[in-house]
């Protein structure tokens, strides 16, 4: 894999996502009554399930990107610091969220709570992966592309200190001594 240092196990091959983002694809085309959307990436992770996302996506896609990171401990609510918020007003609009994947679910919880604030007319997420066994907010996600297990999860996107984004694959990395956990 790339020589990127260590070895990847692939747990969902390319081929299953791309089948897969489709599929997703074309729900959400189903679900939204004007077809057209706002599209926001939440970066970093979700840029390559977004960029296959929005272009398989038949209807019109207005492109938004966010970056964003929580704050606080672990145990309480948290807070999300906003590092690059979207560059148009969503109000009365139709806004789908695009995520990498669902964890505790702050991230999420925190984004959603924004953008009905902002006055989105209807408000989707979509993620790729959901760790549903790690939530510790219950949110809405209406859209999952592959729920996986308590694992530590790199490629298409995903990163492990910057690393693995351009695996074309999902996998987990197999070298136990590197410390995963910390580096969230
Ligand atoms: P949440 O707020 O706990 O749901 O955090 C979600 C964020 O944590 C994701 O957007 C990722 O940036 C990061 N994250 C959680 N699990 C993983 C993983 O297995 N690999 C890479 N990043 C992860
Ligand atoms: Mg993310």
């Amino acid at each position: 894999m790339k020589g990127q240092g260590a070895s990847i196990e692939v747990m969902i091959s390319a081929e299953d996502i791309d089948e897969r983002v489709n599929e997703l694809a074309a729900q959400i085309y189903e679900d939204v009554p004007a077809k057209s959307l706002i599209a926001i990436c939440v970066l970093k992770g979700s840029l390559i399930f977004y960029a296959d996302l929005v272009r398989a996506y038949p209807g019109a896609v207005h492109v938004e990107y966010m970056a964003v990171s929580s704050y606080g401990s672990r145990k309480t609510s948290g807070a999300l610091n906003i590092h690059v918020d979207v560059s148009t007003d969503i109000s009365g609009k139709d806004v789908l969220i695009v995520e990498d994947i669902v964890d505790s679910g702050r991230t999420i919880a925190r984004l959603r709570e924004m953008f009905m604030a902002r006055g989105a007319r209807t408000l989707r997420v979509v993620s790729l992966l959901d760790k549903t066994s790690r939530r510790e907010i219950q949110v809405n996600v209406e859209y999952v592309g592959f729920e996986i297990p308590d694992e530590f999860v790199v490629g298409y996107g995903l990163d492990f200190d910057q690393k693995y984004r351009t695996l074309p694959f999902v996998g987990k990395i197999r070298n136990d001594s590197v410390k995963i956990d910390e580096e969230r």
